[in-house]
């Protein structure tokens, strides 16, 4: 039961980092995101808040019993968490009335570059899962 949880949970994260990933292409031609774009990103990044923790504690379960999961799978699991909180951090702090509109800007700023390094983990991760699928049916 509790390796189908951890799946949906996986496949599900996948899924939405994904999808934050294609919303955020806009920026990389020098803009912001705005309009549709802006709103489908908004949308995605809700379901990341609740699945992330959730993909992590179900993961620290596993990783813990599972020594033999692949060295990168289990780099990219703490890659994704690390950045990902960073990626929800960064925005969360935007909310508050605390920076001025310039740290907003940085914050911002901060916020893609953890948000691409989320995406870089998730490949890592994707390729670690496949390296384990392989090791699993070869023994
Ligand atoms: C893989 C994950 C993610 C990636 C790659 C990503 C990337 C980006 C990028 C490149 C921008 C545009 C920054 C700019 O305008 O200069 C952006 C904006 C934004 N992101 Fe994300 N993001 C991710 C996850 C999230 C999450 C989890 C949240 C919310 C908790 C979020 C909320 C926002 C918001 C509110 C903006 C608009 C900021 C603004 O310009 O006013 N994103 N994101």
């Amino acid at each position: 039961m509790s390796i189908w949880i951890d799946r949906v949970l996986t496949a599900g994260l996948l899924v939405i980092i994904a999808l934050l990933t294609i919303t955020a292409i806009p920026v990389i031609g020098g803009g912001h995101l705005e309009g549709r774009w802006l709103l489908a990103h908004m949308m995605a990044s809700g379901a990341m808040v609740f699945v992330l923790p959730a993909f992590g504690i179900t993961g620290l379960v596993r990783a813990v019993r599972s020594e033999r999961f692949p060295k990168i799978r289990r780099a990219a699991f703490w890659i994704i968490l690390v950045a990902g909180f960073f990626t929800i951090a960064t925005v969360f702090l935007c909310m508050l009335p605390l920076p001025s509109t310039d740290q907003m800007h940085q914050l911002i700023f901060w916020h893609a570059f953890a948000g691409f390094v989320t995406t870089a983990s998730a490949i890592l991760f994707t390729l670690g899962l496949v390296m384990s699928r392989r090791t699993e049916t070869t023994n």
